[in-house]
């Protein structure tokens, strides 16, 4: 090797990268591509998600019965409740049993035994005066109290009055027995 020949490779200009044609378009359309895609997906994330991010609505109150409608004799009263989950939306019916005590407080009671869930019915000739229920004999007292077979009380819901109309809100346990 000659004394040009090694100043030749010594002193080697640095090459600049350059990027070609064909990689200019395809990170440009790679790039668009992506950002379309992310437009697309993103809002079908965002409504599978949904339902887990909204809030749920806890202790809504149902309106039921007219408070001048209640009285010391208990009543069944119906009502629907509009249950949300995740996607799927229902309004079930309820059923309480309703009454006025001696003080004046309302209360109302759920009907399903806490036996096994059968329902239960109040008074009649087998039961005078007691909530009694038809598949394995249960009793309750007017309050809700167990007397026989189930080994609980009656659930309670909550009750709120407001301009002349009972409400309900959801199930807990007795809390006057
Ligand atoms: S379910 Fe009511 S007594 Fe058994």
């Amino acid at each position: 090797m000659d004394h040009n020949e090694q100043q030749e490779t010594t002193h080697k200009p640095v090459k600049r990268k350059e990027m070609s044609r064909r990689q200019f378009l395809s990170y440009t359309l790679g790039g668009a591509g992506a950002f379309m895609a992310g437009g697309a997906i993103l809002p079908m994330i965002r409504f599978a998600v949904d339902p887990i991010l909204q809030k749920k609505e806890k202790g809504a109150f149902v309106k039921a019965i007219e408070e001048s409608k209640v009285t010391s004799e208990p009543q069944q009263v119906d009502f629907k409740v509009h249950q949300v989950d995740g996607w799927y939306e229902s309004d079930p019916k309820m059923q309480a049993w309703i009454t006025k005590d001696e003080k004046g407080n309302i209360f109302a009671l759920s009907p399903v035994c806490k036996h096994l869930g059968c329902t239960i019915g109040w008074s009649g000739e087998e039961a005078p005066n007691l909530y009694h229920c038809p598949c394995h004999g249960a009793r309750y007292n007017k309050e809700g109290k167990n007397l026989k077979v189930a080994p609980k009380p009656l659930d309670e819901y909550q009750v709120k009055r407001e301009n002349g109309w009972v409400y309900l809100g959801p199930l807990e346990p007795n809390t006057r027995v």
